[in-house]
């Protein structure tokens, strides 16, 4: 096949060069010529009628009431897990990303639901990272010997697009995103403008064919989806793999969905028979204290629709000249943000102290309702004296020294009274109408307020 030109084009202005150059020849920008396909320049007849008219054809225009709002109809995949996160199932001509580390599973859960889907529909699973019989062996391990999946190790997009029209099948998993190049463009397979392109390619075939297509896309040392975000534009759905690769449970985050809700997750636990769907995950993320601990916290933080009790730990250590403050699993700039509303608010400085938090389990929280219990880990380990027994809280905190309420606070005190804790301190209007059995529940409306309460206790 010939091929097309290609010209480099600017990420910033858009500006264009026939050759590759360090400086964008047209805002000055630096790093930002991309390989791009040339589009041809021609215009057809009826775009030069419509030049010389100095207009375009008028195109068709619907109201929007009348537009029939068609529900997507979603096939689960037969993973609850995973279907949780796709809002249900996969849809028809529907595209999803799914980023990860290496290791963390990817590969394992994409066959275990191309084997389950394969049973109602016709699938295939491109391959370009490892051949036929690795595939087999993985498939062997996992239990799947006699599998009807169609596999194919292919890594250039037109071969792989050949294939589709062929087989025509119904679900497609690619894996993974990076190792395909079209012949198109010169540049390596992995690089933007490849990742782009052939991305861009199936997606239009998804569209047009109505096949389901799964991209898998590795996680760059920065921890962004390679193809810098490029990707996540294009697709329909963004699914994440996060979690410690040295435990043992997986999660699957939607970042992104156009079909169902984001936020949610899907909880797994890596065997040695492929992942297992872990369907009451709410107290995993607990570590066992047999007595209370200073610095130990336990928060009730709800992630899409399932409330989940996740142990936030800090450790306040005295620090050298320029102290440290380290989070995994939380944001760094929000810990800094509290220490100086503790400081601000409740007279409890930090300022000559390393501060470290960790969420325990690898498990990543975003919501701002983890700072109560975050200020809490803090204070308990500055003042080297421990949470009660049973004790939980939840509560976003403002810079005034507020305490906001988080939403959906009864359900959060419901699953920490189900799982047998005791305590708990939250936000005012986070009180609920009727008592909760089994648990105390104290409210507070400020930051000062929760910490001489605590002491308290
Ligand atoms: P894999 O799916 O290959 O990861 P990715 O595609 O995201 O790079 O996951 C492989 C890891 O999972 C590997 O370290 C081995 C482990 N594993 C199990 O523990 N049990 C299993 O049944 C399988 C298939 C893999
Ligand atoms: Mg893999």
């Amino acid at each position: 096949m010939a091929k097309d030109k290609t010209i480099y084009t600017c990420q910033e202005c858009g500006g264009t060069s026939p050759k590759w150059l360090g400086k964008c020849p047209s805002c000055n920008a630096w790093n930002t010529l991309e390989e791009t396909r040339a589009e041809p320049v021609s215009p057809g007849k009826n775009r030069m009628q419509a030049l010389a008219r100095g207009l375009n054809a008028a195109q068709p225009v619907t109201t929007l009431a009348d537009i029939e709002a068609a529900d997507v109809a979603r096939t689960p995949t037969g993973i609850d897990e995973l279907d949780r996160v796709l809002g249900g199932g996969i849809v028809a001509g529907g595209v999803v990303l799914i980023g990860g580390d290496p290791g963390i599973g990817k590969s394992t859960l994409l066959l275990q639901a191309l084997d389950a889907l394969s049973r109602q529909m016709k699938v295939l699973y491109v391959t370009g990272e490892e051949s036929g019989a690795q595939v087999a062996m993985r498939a062997h391990r996992l239990g799947l010997d006699g599998s009807q999946v169609r596999v194919q190790a292919e890594i250039q997009l037109e071969n792989i697009l050949a294939t589709l029209e062929a087989e025509q099948p119904a679900f497609c998993v690619i894996d993974s995103i990076q190792t395909l190049f079209s012949d198109q463009l010169s540049s390596a397979p992995g690089s933007v403008a490849q990742v782009r392109e052939c991305a861009a390619h199936l997606t239009r075939t998804a569209k047009a064919s109505g096949c389901t297509v799964v991209l898998v896309g590795h996680v760059t040392k920065e921890g962004a989806l390679a193809g810098p975000r490029v990707l996540e534009h294009i697709v329909d759905t963004v699914l994440y793999f996060e979690g410690d690769t040295h435990s043992s449970f997986r999660l699957v985050r939607a970042i992104k969905n156009r079909f169902g809700a984001v936020n949610e997750i899907g909880v797994f636990a890596m065997t040695d028979k492929g992942l297992k769907g872990v369907s009451n995950p709410s107290a995993i993320f607990l570590s066992t204290h047999s007595e209370p601990v200073p610095g130990s916290c336990v928060l009730v933080t709800l992630e899409g629709t399932r409330p989940l009790l996740v142990e936030i730990q800090a450790l306040v250590d005295s620090g050298g000249p320029s102290p440290r403050r380290l989070s995994v699993g939380l944001e760094r700039d929000r810990l800094a943000m509290l220490l100086a509303v503790l400081h601000r608010h409740a007279g409890m400085a930090c300022f000559d102290q390393d501060v470290f938090v960790n969420a325990v389990g690898g498990v990543r929280i975003s919501e701002p309702a983890a700072d109560l219990a975050v200020l809490l880990a803090i204070q308990s380990s500055l003042r080297a004296r421990p949470l009660p027994k049973g004790f939980i809280a939840f509560g976003e905190v403002g810079l005034a020294g507020e305490v906001r309420p988080a939403p959906r606070g009864q359900e959060r005190l419901k699953e920490a009274a189900k799982l047998g804790f005791t305590v708990a301190v939250v936000p005012k209007a986070n009180a609920p109408k009727k008592p909760i059995e089994g648990l105390t529940i104290h409210t507070v409306d400020r930051v000062e307020e929760a910490i001489h309460l605590v002491r308290e206790l």
